[in-house]
């Protein structure tokens, strides 16, 4: 029963397209991505080569009631995700009988956008007969530069989104080291939050930016010494983060300029350039710290090649360029290469979860016939976590002068 089912799988990976389409005879693998607010579709070959790719965002919507509503968004996603998936299709020319399998985003996330994604793929699959990969979205997000860079495993990787703050060793698709991760709130979700605190959608420059778009435009006019905020967890030696006591320092001092400058909550406050500034600053000291202890815990232990060992830095909070330059100086101390997706392929896509299908389905690694059911799981940590150990180690940091370029 089990050899027939895997035989019959084995023939359903076979490359089934034409020579005709645009592809020549490689595999090829539909990705979809409905996590959280983006609804993303992408069909790339084997090769990492994109044949077409859509992509829906609900960031307008959203950024107007002032952050994210699972029911709305699962309604967005139920819209859109259709049209997502037939776009992504005829810009690439593929059928979908064309296709060798579909990759599914099916954790973590929000559970009613990844229910959508889930019962459309299952469907879809079942209906053209194909094999279904489901795929882990911080998976995805850690394994995107491999598309763009030659990069063997094991590297380390810190990815920073709405969502997730995580610290992890990539050592193999689907084989990862949890070295830290975030302990309440995402650096994107507390930027997001300070965003709408200060209530920047009322700036000028800043109404279709996302809260971490808008706090860095500002932050570039500001004077990020004005305000010094305590960069967190600074007595806890180890790998994790912590978001939620920086949103509230930063909340106190929103509330104390409101009062010194007679305003209601609501106002633009005339220093938000010199808040934005301190924010973005305190939040790349504290990924900077995190990050450098994980690389002399990775270099303790070796736990990464001697030869070009690499930094990756992905996920929303990845295009912040600030942020970046803070991190290209722990990598220069600890002589590791810095490796960053470019900012479209940080973001959520449907891409990198066609990637991630690619590299399951050239490892052979994950792939389920189209009649499995799959559920999806809105909490699923990334790979083994071993924090307890990072803590345990109890590594100092050498004081290093952290002067980051504005
Ligand atoms: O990876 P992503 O598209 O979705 C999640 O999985 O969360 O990340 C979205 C997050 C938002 O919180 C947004 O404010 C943040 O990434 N973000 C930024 C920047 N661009 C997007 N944060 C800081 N600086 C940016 N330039
Ligand atoms: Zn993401």
């Amino acid at each position: 029963m089990f050899q027939c089912r895997a035989r019959s799988l084995q023939r359903l990976l076979r490359c089934k397209h034409a020579s005709g389409s645009k592809a020549s005879c490689s595999r090829l693998v539909l990705g979809i991505e409905t996590s959280c607010d983006d609804t993303g579709a992408a069909v790339m070959d084997e090769t990492g080569t994109i044949l077409g790719e859509s992509l829906h965002s609900q960031k307008e919507v959203h950024l107007r009631s002032g952050g994210i509503i699972p029911t709305v968004a699962q309604q967005l996603h139920r819209e859109n995700i259709e049209r997502v998936v037939q776009e992504a299709l005829e810009r690439s020319g593929v059928t979908p009988a064309e296709l060798c399998a579909v990759a599914t985003t099916v954790k973590p996330g929000l559970a009613l956008s990844l229910g959508v994604g889930l019962q459309f793929s299952q469907r879809f699959v079942r209906e053209h007969n194909k094999p279904f990969i489901p795929i882990h979205h911080m998976e995805a997000h850690a394994l995107t530069v491999r598309m763009l860079h030659p990069l063997t495993f094991p590297f380390l990787v810190l990815l920073v989104s709405g969502g997730h703050s995580l610290l992890a060793v990539a050592r193999g698709v689907g084989d990862f080291l949890l070295l830290g991760h975030t302990l309440d709130e995402a650096p994107g979700d507390t930027l997001d939050k300070v965003a709408r605190r200060l209530s920047l959608r009322k700036h000028p420059q800043c109404f279709t930016l996302s809260g971490g778009q808008a706090i860095e435009l500002l932050a570039k006019d500001g004077d990020r010494k004005r305000f010094g905020f305590r960069t967190p967890m600074g007595q806890t030696p180890d790998c994790c983060f912590s978001f939620a006591g920086l949103r509230n320092q930063i909340t106190m001092l929103i509330k104390k300029k409101e009062a010194e400058e007679g305003v209601e909550e609501g106002t633009l406050l005339s220093c938000v350039n010199d808040i934005a500034a301190a924010t973005q600053h305190t939040v790349a000291l504290h990924l900077a710290k995190r990050t450098h202890r994980a690389a002399l815990f990775c270099k303790a232990n070796n736990l990464l090649p001697s030869d070009n060992p690499t930094l990756v830095l992905s996920g929303g909070v990845a295009s912040n360029q600030y942020i970046r330059k803070a991190l290209m100086i722990i990598t220069e101390v600890t002589g590791l290469r810095l490796l960053c997706p470019p900012a479209k392929f940080c973001t959520d896509n449907g891409v990198m979860i066609a990637w991630n299908g690619v590299e399951r389905l050239r490892e052979g690694n994950g792939i389920l016939p189209p009649d499995v059911d799959v559920s999806y799981e809105p909490k699923a940590p990334l790979g083994v976590d071993i924090s307890a150990e990072v803590r345990a180690a109890a590594i100092r940091l050498p004081s290093i002068r952290l002067k980051i370029p504005n």
